[in-house]
């Protein structure tokens, strides 16, 4: 006779329950490994990555009562990467009941707007595309470049290598710049395919390695150079860079098991070996041999040169204001990098102890140019976390015509700030070469984050331009910004840096463009 098992009722309903929920975590996991493309968090780590997510949305609640509160984190707290990913995904990036902000605390900014502020309605690009900021000055002009330009955009990605990040991360940040019309960096990595593809428009950085223009004992090739320049319409500008704010003075080592094809081909170097970047350049050695060297690129390409530092001791920066008086030759722009900035790896001593930052750096720097009457006729570029409105403001104040922003293009196209860039392991396909976390780095999606917000940051630019009274953000000067310098005291921007920078020149308006736009 056949037996009968018989199963509690209760419990046959909890194992069917069981079976349901795994083949409901299954499809989950099928769908953010392989069907959606938005997230690459999801795609990274299917089913627990939609932890982050729920984290995320409760985040401030939790925050507030038990962990850390907005303000926190670094080197981007809470508040900072909400504006970025808010503008990058288009959302509304507009805060209710007043500011959070301690106002009162030294150092804080304000911005003191007009009684009468220039009205949007008669805002130039308005109807057309309301975002468009071209910079107020020509690069190269000074100097006669042959190439000389007025950038499109205020606003550009500053240097970031074909090695630190990974190839679809350098394809979406080229094609968002393009979306934007703004420009994108190379870094000092070299130029790759992955710089090219999509079509924007960029700067070539050279750094101590001279990768993609050296000669096999590590020197600078100029014939290499301009090879690259002629086969790369892309290029607008060359970069010598001096130092980053991260690491200045600091060499690099890119272990030979990194040094794949792909990238030994990109660099000039060869395959699988250690390729080491030394601390120093060869190609030149004091103030006159680098504006020699600047004259020979912007001789042999008709590019516009410029150059990227952090600042350290003074001395070269006196010298190199002289001599360029002198000669009226040498870089057609400057990018001051403030010790604050960021980088792919870095010794620790160096991030936190080695540069001034930005605002200390660059007030430093620019009133040598003043002095000898020079500092008008020079692109002044600004960098170290200067990726907010409020921020580049401020830096605009001081004397700077452009902004480079760096990792706030990385969190535009999915950074989350894990700090892993150095181990290679980056969660969100970012700094990584990994084919499986790229994966999950949609391309298009992400580009057309980094265009957003790129485009989100210059309104915001032109609308605190039009409070203040102005049609251009560029025309911002450090009498329009005050600090909080004490109980009770507030002191103009000018009045804390002893200086006024050098007026731009005015927005040349025709038939209601700006002129120079294109
Ligand atoms: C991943 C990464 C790679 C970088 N690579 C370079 C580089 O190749 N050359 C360079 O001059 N600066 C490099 N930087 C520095 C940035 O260009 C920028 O100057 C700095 O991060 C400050 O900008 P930010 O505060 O907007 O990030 C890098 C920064 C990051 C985060
Ligand atoms: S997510 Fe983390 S590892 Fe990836 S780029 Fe951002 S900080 Fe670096």
């Amino acid at each position: 006779m056949q037996e009968f098992v018989y199963l509690n009722p209760g419990f046959s309903l909890l194992v069917g329950l069981g079976v349901l929920f795994l083949i409901f975590l299954v499809f989950v996991g099928i769908r953010d490994a392989y069907v959606q493309r938005r997230h690459a968090i999801q795609h990274n780590f299917p089913i627990v990555g939609h932890l982050r997510y729920m984290m995320e949305r409760i985040g401030p609640e939790l925050r507030q009562y038990w962990v850390a509160n907005d303000k926190e984190e670094r080197p981007f707290n809470r508040s900072e990467r909400s504006w970025v990913y808010a503008s990058a995904k288009g959302q509304p990036n507009t805060f209710g009941f007043g500011t959070s902000e301690e106002v009162y605390s030294a150092g804080y900014p304000i911005i003191k707007h007009a009684t009468f502020p220039f009205p949007d309605t008669k805002a130039p690009a308005l109807g057309e595309d309301p975002s468009d900021l071209p910079c107020l000055k020509v690069i190269g002009e000074t100097h006669g470049r042959t190439k000389a330009f007025r950038p499109r955009s205020m606003v550009n990605v500053s240097a970031m290598s074909f090695g630190s990040l990974g190839a679809r991360a350098v394809t979406a940040i080229n094609a968002g710049c393009h979306g934007a019309h703004a420009m994108q960096n190379t870094g000092e990595g070299g130029v790759s395919p992955h710089h090219t593809k999509p079509g924007g428009d960029l700067i070539w950085q050279l750094g101590t390695g001279y990768f993609g223009a050296r000669n096999d004992d590590g020197t600078l090739s100029i014939d290499k150079l301009v090879a690259q320049v002629e086969k790369t319409p892309q290029i607008r500008a060359i970069e010598l860079k001096l130092s980053q704010g991260a690491k200045p003075g600091k060499g690099g080592m890119l272990p030979g098991k990194k040094v794949t094809p792909e990238i030994a081909a990109i660099r000039g170097i060869p395959v699988g070996k250690n390729c080491y970047s030394p601390n120093a350049h060869t190609a030149f050695g004091s103030v006159d041999e680098l504006i020699d060297l600047i004259e020979v690129i912007a001789e042999r390409t008709g590019l516009p040169v410029g150059i990227k530092s952090a600042v350290g001791q003074l001395p070269f920066w006196e010298e190199l204001a002289q001599r360029m008086r002198e000669r009226n030759q040498g870089p057609d722009y400057i990018q001051i990098d403030g010790g604050e900035g960021g980088t792919g790896a870095a010794p620790l001593t160096f991030a936190d102890h080695v540069a001034l930052p930005f605002k200390i750096g660059f007030a430093r720097v620019y009133p040598f140019f003043q002095k000898e009457g020079i500092a008008s006729g020079i692109v002044w570029v600004g960098s170290g976390k200067l990726g907010f409105p409020d921020r580049a403001v401020v830096a605009i104040g001081m004397g700077c015509d452009m902004i480079a922003i760096a990792r706030e293009a990385m969190m535009a196209v999915g950074c989350i700030q894990a700090k892993q860039c150095h181990t290679g392991y980056c969660p969100a396909g970012v700094a990584t070469h990994s084919k499986w976390m790229q994966r999950g780095l949609d391309v298009d999606d992400k580009s057309q984050r980094l265009t957003r917000y790129l485009k989100t940051f210059r309104k915001e630019l032109i609308s605190l331009a039009h409070a203040a009274g102005h049609v251009h953000p560029g025309q911002f000067t450090g009498d329009e910004v005050e600090f909080s310098t004490g109980v009770n005291q507030f002191t103009s921007l000018a009045d804390v840096l002893g200086y006024h920078r050098d007026p731009a020149p005015p927005p040349v308006i025709a038939d209601g463009m700006m002129v120079g736009k294109g």
